[in-house]
């Protein structure tokens, strides 16, 4: 394995975003960490001109669910690649009115409801115990970046909204929404947490880019189906990956200075 110790963006595919079709590959690294192997190879290459790593969230083929990814080998693996930008693509369910299928979201807060999952790296062989602040989960000069992105492509997108992390792999049940709602929560998700934690805790800049995939349960007259999600994803991941490349200069810029908030 080579070592490269240039600073890069690293980009976390999720459901839909196993590949990016506009990358241009220069190497694929399989590594280890000391927590283990990440989900996938990662993927080296340029987007934009700019340096950027690929992890596919769930593997490639899509393979492992939500509640059993190894967040801790992927943000380390990411981390010791030379990624200090790190964007998170999540597929989500939409709560908010407004946040309806193939909509994009920057979300600005979280509220963490997994239970079980390997959340932090401070544990074991610890000179002291570490808490990290965690007020604004989301890098506030990446989420600016997508965002003005997003606008200056004419793409329906919301530049807010608190994204409610479940455990999964099943969906909610109505009440459960209906709960998250009343707690906040604008859309749903299963993957965010802990990734965004432990982005934090290594002091990675990380931001969120969420693709509504469906209304969340109770939110529509219809169940949900693999179908309509996966229309979704056909319909409104163009546009995230046309996000990805034109904020690739910018967020190119971020790596050379530590996450401020
Ligand atoms: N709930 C949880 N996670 C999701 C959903 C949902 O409705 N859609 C996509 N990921």
């Amino acid at each position: 394995m080579t070592s490269h110790k240039t600073a890069a963006v690293g980009i976390i595919g999720g459901t839909g975003l196993t590949s990016l079709s506009n990358l241009d590959i220069m190497a694929e690294e399989a590594v280890e960490t000391r927590w283990g192997a990440p989900s996938s190879a990662l993927i080296r290459g340029q987007l934009g001109n700019q340096p950027v790593i690929f992890l596919a969230r769930h593997g490639n083929p899509h393979r492992i669910p939500p509640h059993q990814v190894n967040y801790r080998a992927n943000i380390q693996a990411l981390y010791d690649a030379g990624a200090r930008v790190l964007i998170g693509v999540n597929a989500v369910g939409g709560i908010h009115p407004d946040m309806g299928p193939a909509h994009i979201v920057i979300p600005d807060q979280l509220i963490d409801y997994t239970w079980g999952r390997p959340g932090t790296f401070f544990e074991n062989d610890l000179e002291e115990v570490t808490h990290i602040d965690f007020t604004w989960p989301y890098d506030r000069e990446a989420r600016k970046l997508l965002i003005d992105t997003a606008r200056s492509l004419n793409l329906a997108h919301s530049d807010f909204g608190v994204y409610g992390a479940t455990q999964g792999p099943r969906l909610e049940t109505a009440a459960e929404i209906r709960r998250m709602e009343r707690d906040g929560c604008d859309l749903v998700g299963m993957t965010g947490m802990p990734e965004a934690a432990l982005a934090a805790e290594l002091g990675l800049r990380y931001v969120s880019l969420g693709l509504v995939v469906n209304w969340a349960a109770g939110k529509s007259e219809q169940i949900i189906t693999m179908a309509d999600i996966e229309e979704a994803i056909r319909q409104g991941m163009a546009g995230v990956r046309q996000i990805l490349e034109r904020s690739m200069s910018g967020l190119g810029q971020l790596v050379l200075t530590p996450r401020s908030s």
